[in-house]
């Protein structure tokens, strides 16, 4: 029997695993755990956690008995895997649960801002008013998509860009040739997709390589008038960079489902009583409210893996993460 504990979890989800891990001692939480809001068990062997949560090495300390990390996420960077090296805790992550559902909210961004859907559905409703004279938008078909990181969601939202019958420009340090020639993308430099995308979606996941992999040099490069779509990390794009390439008029627009300091937005109270704000960067917390506020930019809360499918692919990974962990044949390792 494992003592296990799973914060940011909803009731439905508490109910699904409590179905499929019957044995064990569960401990739930819908919050999140970080430094201010450390886990308040601290006999666990095994934790889980989703991308709300930031598992420091002082969050690590503070579980003496803890071997196992499970994230409810494709993405780990939430997760200070030195710390867990140093104690010889494993991490595992989900590695597929929604291709599909990610690269599916990528062309959903898309869409509001090549449609206006945004603005015609405020239109509508705030204003009573039916005319499309300031609703213009543009056709996706014959516009070039430029994908950045061709894995499994990056290569979906390919798929998706020629079913709109778009161009579809790649980048990847390791690119799949095969997978390239199949469906007719063109592998490229970052430098040429970047100037000749007319929307630039990001793919790629968070890590030291990749922290502002979109900076103001790279931002500069980009065709004038296009569009930047994020569904990956807030942090691999610059964002006072994006910021200053929004106002000048060089980029049109941009969806984003991600953000650079999206906790502290989230979570403003806690941002502003925390001991210590060492760690955020202010200017990029004040940059946030202007895209927020900027008529061309659509931003959503971390919300493109939020669908009934993806949730329960999640947890259905997450059981048998815990269950091979247990049996001592641990699966999805990123560590
Ligand atoms: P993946 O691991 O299948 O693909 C990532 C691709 O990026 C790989 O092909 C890799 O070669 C490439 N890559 C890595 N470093 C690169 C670099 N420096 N330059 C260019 N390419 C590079 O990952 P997957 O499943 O496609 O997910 C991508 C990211 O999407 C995740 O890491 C996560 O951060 C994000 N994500 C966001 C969600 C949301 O709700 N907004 C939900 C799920 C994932």
């Amino acid at each position: 029997m494992a003592n296990i504990a799973f914060y940011g979890v909803k009731p439905w989800g508490q109910e699904y695993l409590k179905k499929y891990l019957k044995g064990h001692k569960l401990y739930f939480h819908e919050e999140h755990i970080d430094e201010e809001h450390p886990p308040t068990e601290k006999d666990i062997d095994i934790l889980s956690v989703f991308v709300g949560s930031n598992v420091t090495a002082e969050v690590i300390g503070s579980l003496p008995k803890l071997k196992y990390i499970t994230t409810r996420s494709t993405g780990f960077d939430h997760i200070d895997l030195k710390a867990c090296e140093e104690r010889k805790i494993l991490v595992s992550n989900v590695p597929s649960y929604g291709e599909n559902t990610v690269a599916e909210y990528a062309f959903a961004l898309i869409l509001v801002l090549s449609r206006r859907i945004y603005d015609a559905y405020e239109q509508v409703r705030e204003e009573g008013d039916f005319s499309y004279d300031n609703l213009q938008g543009f056709d996706l078909m014959g516009k070039t998509l430029g994908v950045i990181g061709t894995g499994r969601i990056g290569k979906h939202t390919a798929r998706i860009g020629k079913g709109f019958d778009m161009e579809v420009l790649a980048y990847d340090v390791s690119p799949d040739k095969k997978f390239a020639r199949k469906i007719g993308v063109k592998y490229v430099s970052l430098e040429k997709l970047l100037k000749e995308s007319d929307i630039v979606s990001l793919h790629v996941p968070y890590m030291k390589e990749t922290h502002h992999l979109i900076n103001k040099e790279k931002i500069a490069l980009m065709k004038k008038g296009s569009y930047l779509i994020n569904t990956s990390r807030g942090a691999i794009v610059d964002t006072q960079a994006l910021v200053g390439a929004l106002k000048s008029g060089l980029l049109a627009g941009a969806g984003l489902d991600v953000f650079e300091e999206e906790e502290a937005v989230k979570d403003e109270a806690s941002f502003l009583s925390a001991k210590d704000t060492t760690d955020h960067d202010l200017r990029n917390v004040i940059a946030d409210h202007i895209l927020v506020d900027m008529p061309n930019v659509i931003v959503t809360p971390h919300n493109a893996f939020n669908t009934k499918e993806a949730l329960e692919r999640i947890l259905d990974t997450t059981v048998e993460n815990v269950n091979k962990f247990l049996k001592r044949k641990p699966q999805n390792i990123v560590n």
